[in-house]
């Protein structure tokens, strides 16, 4: 137990502030991390370290870059670290997004590799470290530290504070060895993440991989003893993310299907397909369009009846891949909406913007079927989020066998996003799938859901940290 001596470091921020209109608006990212490490954050106290790029948030912070209690909306303490352009440039554009997000996806994005962006990604890590060592009450506090930005900052913590329990997940898949071998700079980060108490990975693949990765580390650092001293063994482990349950309640599934047709423009009697995405070329967009596009090829009395809502939140944008995508996916719903749709009836409605959670909410009740496709994915949210949302026990999940979720919900139509024919077939399956059959499967993925909890995953990792941590003060 560690008082109220818990440090999380990420690098997007549990609360964002921007001016509006109306005055200064606080916002908080979707999804279930900000709630499960808030939890943990305002039952212990402690504080969260993330970089501040809200227009208002220098404007909510202190003199110490804490924000100031009337503008957080919860009991920690909340410490932003400003980045230049030039620092958001090299570290996150360039080596986080650029060069180590598509070396950990399987999804054909060359990664990029630019010796000036890993410089740039050593002295923010640096930077994040020195906030995590001011911010700490104590010798030992318990650090959490997430995702790929952020992979050297378990060993420049360790640095500085020894005894400190550094638990680390990384949310992302872990690259397989032939993969890693390309990155120039995997030495470093793989000892920095080495230095953790415990790193946590989503599912046994992932974990698999960086034990891979770490048994080459051993096996050099046997020969330079200096590495060695400051190598403690990690614990490894698998600790697949989850959400909140149960699932915030939802009026009846008529209305909220009501109301996603006035606000996106659905028409009443169609059937409802439903994708929600960032717009990342992860996640297999394309691939779903053309499934989407081969379905109605085979099934063209099906034109008209059924619509594909694509839900997709840009972001990255500065990164070229990104642009391409977007261009891409435009492209293609234009052409379906051309080929198969008519005068008020397209087929696909692209919303390429982020939407607010409860409208969200309002989609998952409202489809007959969510689609989730990526290409490769460290868990994938949606999926848990949408059987969370179906208390009705309705709806049938297509789902990617190379999401992380796929471990888990064994009851989704599994397909290989890349079989555009064997996707258009899932598509077909899940819109003919009848009610007994939806409430059986989907009654099965909600039991899985609801025993494991983003709660259950944050109560683990931590304590197996103090416990990897105790016993490894014993052994000393
Ligand atoms: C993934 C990563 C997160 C990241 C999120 C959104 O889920 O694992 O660390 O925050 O994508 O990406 P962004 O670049 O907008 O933070």
């Amino acid at each position: 137990d560690c008082g109220d001596d818990i440090v999380v470091v990420s690098n997007r921020a549990p609360w964002v502030h921007s001016h509006t209109g109306a005055g200064i608006a606080a916002a908080r990212p979707p999804g279930g991390l900000v709630t499960a490490l808030e939890a943990v954050l305002s039952a212990q106290g402690g504080c969260w370290i993330a970089h501040g790029s809200g227009s208002a948030d220098r404007a909510t912070c202190d003199g110490q870059d804490h924000v100031l209690p009337e503008h957080l909306p919860a009991s920690y303490r909340l410490r932003r670290l400003w980045l230049s352009d030039a620092e958001v440039d090299g570290y996150y554009h360039g080596l986080a997004n650029e060069a180590l997000w598509p070396l950990c996806h399987r999804a054909s994005v060359e990664p990029v590799f630019r010796a000036s962006d890993w410089d740039c990604y050593r002295r923010v890590n640096r930077r994040f470290a020195d906030a995590v060592v001011a911010e700490a009450r104590s010798a030992r506090p318990l650090v959490l530290v997430q995702d790929y930005h952020l992979a050297l900052v378990p060993r420049m913590v360790r640095e500085r504070l020894p005894d400190a329990v550094i638990v680390t997940f990384w949310h992302i898949p872990f690259p397989e060895p032939q993969s890693l071998a390309r990155l120039p700079w995997r030495d470093a980060l793989v000892d920095g993440l080495l230095c953790s108490t415990v790193v946590g990975l989503q599912t046994a693949a992932d974990l698999a991989h960086f034990s891979a990765a770490r048994a080459a580390r051993a096996g050099a650092a046997a020969l330079s003893s200096a590495s060695a001293r400051i190598m403690p063994h990690a614990a490894a482990g698998a600790y697949p993310i989850s959400i909140a349950w149960p699932a915030p309640a939802v009026d009846d599934g008529a209305a909220a299907r009501r109301r996603i047709d006035a606000r996106f423009g659905v028409p009443a009697a169609a059937r409802l397909l439903l994708g929600v995405d960032r717009l990342d070329y992860t996640k297999g967009l394309p691939e779903r369009l053309r499934a989407f596009e081969r379905f109605l090829e085979r099934h063209p009395h099906q034109a008209g009846r059924v619509t594909l809502l694509q839900i997709a939140a840009p972001g990255r944008g500065a990164v070229p891949a990104y642009q391409r995508l977007e261009r891409e996916v435009r492209a293609l719903a234009a052409r379906i909406n051309a080929r198969f749709g008519a005068a008020g009836r397209l087929p696909v409605l692209l919303h390429l913007a982020s939407v607010d959670a409860a409208t969200v909410l309002d989609c998952y009740r409202a489809c007959d079927a969510c689609l989730v496709t990526s290409l490769h994915d460290g868990m994938n949210l949606v999926a848990k989020e949408f059987v969370a949302a179906r208390d009705d026990l309705r709806g049938a999940l297509v789902l990617s066998r190379f999401a992380g979720a796929a471990a888990e919900l064994a009851h989704a139509l599994p397909v290989d996003p890349r079989d555009i024919e064997a996707t258009a077939a899932a598509i077909g399956a899940a819109l003919a799938m009848p009610a007994r059959e939806q409430a059986a499967r989907m009654a099965a993925m909600r039991a899985v859901v609801r025993r494991h909890t983003v709660f259950g995953w944050a109560a683990r990792l931590l304590e197996d940290g103090v416990r990897a941590a105790s016993a490894a003060r014993r052994q000393a």
